[in-house]
């Protein structure tokens, strides 16, 4: 521990060193990355937001088949690490909701931010294999989509 101290000393005199020897050195700001929207809302919708949706709504879900009623609540591993794939897509997603040209009003970022919490609280649950946390979130989602969709005369 007692080494610390100087070696991280050298690296900042190293740092500054480098920084005195070139004056002409500026701060930018990198540009804008060149985000891209790859496909329209309604599709965005259908086939990215709603399949990753489905797996965090799918804790609370059963499914009847011959065996009777089962439920699709996470049990092992492997389980778990789909809803994980999930929520973490859901949240991730929520990012290509704000490129530019996407938003439709003001409001719109708050919506998206909504759901992006709400994905991030299942991504930890998920992670924590916490059934009843992710349960809980699964619960929420549903009135967090509607809110937008409703906000926009969708539903
Ligand atoms: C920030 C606002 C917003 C949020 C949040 C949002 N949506 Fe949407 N959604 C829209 C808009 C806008 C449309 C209309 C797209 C279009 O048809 O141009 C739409 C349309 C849809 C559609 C209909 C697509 C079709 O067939 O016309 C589905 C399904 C959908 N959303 C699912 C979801 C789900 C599931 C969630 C939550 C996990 C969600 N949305 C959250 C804005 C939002």
């Amino acid at each position: 521990m007692q080494r610390r101290g100087p070696r991280v000393g050298l690296a900042a005199a190293f740092v500054l060193a480098g920084l005195a020897a070139s004056p002409s050195m500026s701060w930018t700001t990198p540009a804008m990355p060149p985000f891209q929207a790859h496909v329209d809302m309604k599709t965005f919708m259908e086939h990215v937001l709603t399949p990753a949706a489905k797996v965090v709504w799918s804790v609370n879900g059963s499914v009847i088949d011959a065996n009777g009623e089962r439920s699709l609540a996470p049990r092992t591993d492997d389980d778990w690490e789909n809803i994980t794939s999930g929520a973490a897509t859901l949240a991730e997603a929520t990012n290509a909701l704000l490129i530019p040209g996407r938003a439709r009003d003001e409001e719109w970022n708050a919506y998206v931010k909504k759901l992006a919490d709400a994905a991030d609280k299942a991504y930890q649950a998920a992670e924590a294999h916490d059934l009843k946390a992710v349960s809980e979130v699964s619960d929420r989602l549903d009135g967090i989509c509607a809110a937008c969709h409703r906000h926009y005369g969708l539903e």
